[in-house]
């Protein structure tokens, strides 16, 4: 029930209006809500769409990456509570009913396309990183691509860990995937900052092979020859991790000249 009317935004030139359907609170810092898909509205898995509502008279954007695949009626978001956000602040207390604004051009390099093809494809996320590979892990295509498709979300604390429980169900629910998700998929959690069954940041998980264990299934080290990655976090994260990678032979890659790992900034910070 609505304790106050339902927000209902201006047109706008640039922007679609677009009404939310869910609003799922994992904990005070962090949330999932979906908005109702235009019918023109198209994007490739792993893109971003500006995203937001009105303020002092204006459209006040931020972009955020998709978590929803491809064919679903509804557009999916995970996002952060930053407690003065000039967004955040205000798109926490969205409710069903509301309208928020919707970009109409996604964009991004963090998709299959700009990836050589390889076996394994390891998708490294921190905190609010995990999202787009919410809907590259939903998306059939990428299990026509790689033989084993492998989230790694590294968070503070134990109720950062979003999806948590559909992830190690290896997207058991999901009407696209379930099947090829059972063989394919695996999600390796770590959380830093409490007791859990795996700690360490993500690079530890990878130096001292953590993340090459059974179920996950070759090498018990990255190779750049079979495997991909894809990183999506903090710039700290970002930058140290790219660093790491070139070091041990791996190429950037872009739409316009693949390679053997990607990137996108989910934050800056
Ligand atoms: C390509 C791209 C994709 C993004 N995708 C997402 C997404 O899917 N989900 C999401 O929540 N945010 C995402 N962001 C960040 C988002 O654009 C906003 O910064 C965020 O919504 C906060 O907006 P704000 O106006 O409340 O605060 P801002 O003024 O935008 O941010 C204030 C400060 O909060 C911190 N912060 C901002 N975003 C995050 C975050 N996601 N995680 C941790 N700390 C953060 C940073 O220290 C930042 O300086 C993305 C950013 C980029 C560039
Ligand atoms: N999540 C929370 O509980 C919390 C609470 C209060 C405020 N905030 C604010 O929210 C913002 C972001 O917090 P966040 O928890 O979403 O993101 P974050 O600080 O990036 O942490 C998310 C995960 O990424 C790891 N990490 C950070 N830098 C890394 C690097 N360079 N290489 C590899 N791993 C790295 C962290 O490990 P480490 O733990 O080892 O850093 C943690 O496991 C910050 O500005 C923070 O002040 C968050």
């Amino acid at each position: 029930m609505h304790a106050r009317p339902p927000i209902v935004l201006p047109e706008h030139a640039a922007f679609q209006t677009c009404a939310v359907r869910w609003v799922r609170h994992w904990n005070e810092h962090l949330f999932s809500f979906a908005i109702e898909r235009p019918a023109s509205f198209r994007f490739r898995a792993g893109e971003f769409v500006m995203i937001g509502l009105e303020v002092d008279g204006k459209a006040l954007m931020r972009a955020y990456s998709i978590a929803s695949p491809t064919w679903s009626d509804e557009i999916e978001f995970l996002s952060i509570k930053v407690e003065d956000g000039p967004l955040t602040s205000r798109l926490q207390l969205v409710r069903p009913g509301d309208q928020v604004y919707l970009g109409k051009k996604p964009t991004g390099t963090l998709v299959a396309d700009a990836l050589l093809p390889g076996k394994r494809l390891f998708m490294l996320a921190t905190g609010t990183g995990l999202a787009p590979f919410l809907s590259l892990a939903r998306d059939p295509d990428i299990y026509d691509r790689f033989s084993q498709v492998v989230i790694v979300h590294s968070t503070r604390r134990v109720s950062d860990l979003a999806y948590h429980d559909e992830l190690t169900a290896q997207l058991a629910g999901d009407p696209l995937v379930a099947d090829q998700a059972l063989l394919q998929f695996h999600y390796i959690a770590t959380v830093t900052r409490e007791p859990f069954r795996t700690t360490g940041r993500i690079g530890q998980l990878i130096e001292n092979g953590w993340l090459f264990q059974p179920p996950v299934l070759g090498d018990r080290a990255l190779n750049p020859e079979t495997d991909r990655i894809m990183l999506c976090g903090s710039n700290a994260m970002i930058k140290d991790f790219a660093h790491m990678l070139e070091g041990h032979g791996f190429t950037e890659g872009s739409n316009a000249n693949p390679g053997s790992f990607v990137l996108e900034r989910a934050f800056v910070g």
